[in-house]
C-alpha cells in the first residue's frame, strides 16, 4: 500500500519536497500544512500553519500519516519532532535539542569549538561590553549576529564601523546581547546532508545567492537563487568538509541520548587554501538550494526520507541524476524589507520539457483567491531548469522566468555567476 506523507511549511522548499515526493512510487497522498497554491494544485492543503505545534501533531494523527516531513526551523525548535515521535509517527526532522543547532548560534558555536570543528572566531558583546574595543580588536568587515531565529536577516556584514556599531546597540537593546564574529574570506557554498544515528549521505552540495542586489550586493535575504552541485566544491574540498565537520558532526548527535534524525545544512566557506569552515547550521532543508537538490535526486524520495526518520539510513545509498540544476527567485516589491502583498500573478505556469532539459515553476508566497492566483509573500516563486549543463540549466529558468509576470517584482540576473 502506498505511503501518505505530510509536509510541514509553505514555502518553495515545501513545493519541492511535494514536487518531489509526488513522483515517489511508494508514495499515495501528499498532504502540505499551510502549503501555497503550487502544493495546491498536486497535494491537499490544510490551513494549519507551520508554527502551530499542536495542530500539525492532530492533522498527522487524523490523516494517519506514515511520514511527516518539517520543512523550516521554528516548529522544530518548538519540539514538533519530539511530539511525534511520541506518538509514534515518523519524523524527518531533529528533535528540539538538535533543532538548537539552529535555534542557538550561541549553542552551535559551543558544540564546534567542543568538538575541533572549524568555524569563526566569536566574542559575545552585552551592555557591560566596550564595544569600541572588540571592534578594534576584530577588525573591519564586521559581522555581527544577532542570536535569534530571524530568517537568514538577523546578520549584517559591513565595512561601516558606524553601521557595526548602530547594530550592534540596537541588538543589545531588543535582545540582551549579540555576536560579533570574526570575518571569513571566501566562497559560501551550502552542504545538505541527511543524517541519523546510523549514518549519513551528503547530498549534492549547492550555491545559494543571500544578498539581494547583483554581484553579491545589498541587504541579506532568504536565498535569491541557487545551484547545484556547485563546481566550487571540488572532490578534495568535499572529502575535506566531510572529515573535519560532518564526521565529527554525526559522531556527536548520534551519540546523544536522543539521536539526530533529519538534514543537517551545513552553510560552509571555503577559503583561497580549499580549507572549509562552518557559516552557520540549519537543521533542515535550504530555500531555495532544495529546489535545485531534490529535483536531482533519483532514486525514490520517500523511501529515503522514511529510512532516515526511522533511524535505517545505512540500509538506503540514494543515486542521482548526472545533471545540473538552477533556481531564480521572483520576489515581491519591497522584500527583503516588508513586501508587498495580494498582487495578481500571471503567465504561463506549464513544465517545458525539450531536448535541452525541463524548466518548471516552484511557488512560495502564492496563494488562490477567487479563482486568481496572487502574492502573498516575499519570495513569491521561483524558476527552475535542469540540465546536462550549467549553463543550459540557467538559461532554461531564465527562460522560464520570463514567462511569469508580477507588477513591481524582481530577481537576480546573475544566478550562477560564480561558476559561469
Ligand atoms: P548566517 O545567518 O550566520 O548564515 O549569516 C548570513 C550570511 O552572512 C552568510 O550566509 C554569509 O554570507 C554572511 N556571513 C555570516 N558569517 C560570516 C562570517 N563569519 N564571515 C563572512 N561572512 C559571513
Ligand atoms: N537559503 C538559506 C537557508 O535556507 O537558510
Amino acid at each position: 500500500m502506498g505511503r501518505t506523507v505530510l509536509i510541514v511549511g509553505g514555502g518553495g522548499r515545501e513545493h519541492a519536497l511535494a514536487i518531489g515526493l509526488i513522483g515517489s512510487p511508494s508514495v499515495d497522498l501528499v498532504h502540505v500544512a499551510p502549503g501555497n497554491a503550487g502544493t495546491a494544485s498536486i497535494a491537499t492543503n490544510h490551513k494549519v500553519s507551520a508554527g502551530d505545534v499542536i495542530g500539525q501533531v492532530n492533522l498527522a494523527k487524523a490523516l494517519n500519516a506514515d511520514l511527516v516531513i518539517v520543512g523550516p526551523e521554528a516548529p522544530l525548535v518548538d519540539g514538533l519532532a519530539d511530539k511525534l515521535r511520541a506518538d509514534g509517527i515518523p519524523c524527518f526532522g531533529p528533535h528540539a535539542t538538535g533543532a538548537m543547532l539552529e535555534g542557538s548560534k550561541t549553542f552551535a558555536k559551543e558544540t564546534m569549538l567542543k568538538l575541533g570543528v572549524p568555524t569563526a572566531e566569536v566574542a559575545r558583546l552585552d551592555i557591560e561590553s566596550n564595544i569600541d574595543d572588540t571592534l578594534e580588536k576584530f577588525g573591519s568587515p564586521w559581522v555581527v549576529k544577532r542570536d535569534v531565529l530571524a530568517g537568514g536577516k538577523g546578520v549584517v556584514v559591513t565595512a561601516d564601523l558606524d553601521e557595526a556599531r548602530k547594530f550592534i546597540t540596537q541588538s543589545i537593546d531588543s535582545d540582551g546581547f549579540v555576536l560579533l564574529e570574526q570575518f571569513l574570506p571566501g566562497e559560501e557554498a551550502s552542504m545538505l546532508v541527511m543524517m541519523d544515528e546510523s549514518g549519513f549521505v551528503p547530498l549534492p552540495c549547492s550555491q545559494d545567492h543571500k544578498r539581494v542586489g547583483e554581484g553579491d550586493t545589498g541587504l541579506n535575504t532568504g536565498g535569491m537563487g541557487a545551484y547545484a552541485p556547485a563546481p566550487v566544491v571540488t572532490e578534495s574540498i568535499r572529502n575535506r568538509a566531510i572529515r573535519e565537520i560532518v564526521e565529527p558532526m554525526h559522531k556527536y548527535l548520534s551519540s546523544q541520548d536522543v539521536p539526530y534524525r533529519g538534514c543537517l545544512y551545513v552553510g560552509l566557506m571555503i577559503d583561497s587554501n580549499g580549507a572549509p569552515s562552518v557559516v552557520e547550521f540549519n537543521v533542515r532543508f535550504g530555500d531555495p538550494e532544495t529546489q535545485v537538490t531534490i529535483p536531482l535526486i533519483s532514486s525514490d524520495l520517500c523511501d529515503l526520507f522514511l529510512a532516515v526518520a526511522e533511524g535505517r539510513l545505512a540500509e538506503n545509498t540514494p543515486t542521482f541524476h548526472d545533471a545540473f540544476a538552477m533556481t531564480v527567485v521572483l520576489a515581491a516589491e519591497g522584500y527583503p524589507g516588508p513586501p508587498i502583498k495580494g498582487v495578481e500573478i500571471t503567465g504561463d505556469f506549464t513544465q517545458y520539457t525539450g531536448l535541452e532539459g525541463r524548466a518548471f515553476i516552484h511557488h512560495a508566497g502564492t496563494t488562490f483567491q477567487d479563482g486568481k492566483l496572487i502574492s502573498s509573500g516575499g519570495r513569491v516563486l521561483a524558476a527552475t531548469g535542469i540540465s546536462g549543463t550549467l549553463l543550459k540549466a540557467r538559461n532554461l529558468a531564465y527562460q522560464k522566468l520570463s514567462e511569469v509576470h508580477l507588477e513591481g517584482s524582481h530577481f537576480r540576473q546573475d544566478i550562477g555567476y560564480r561558476a559561469l
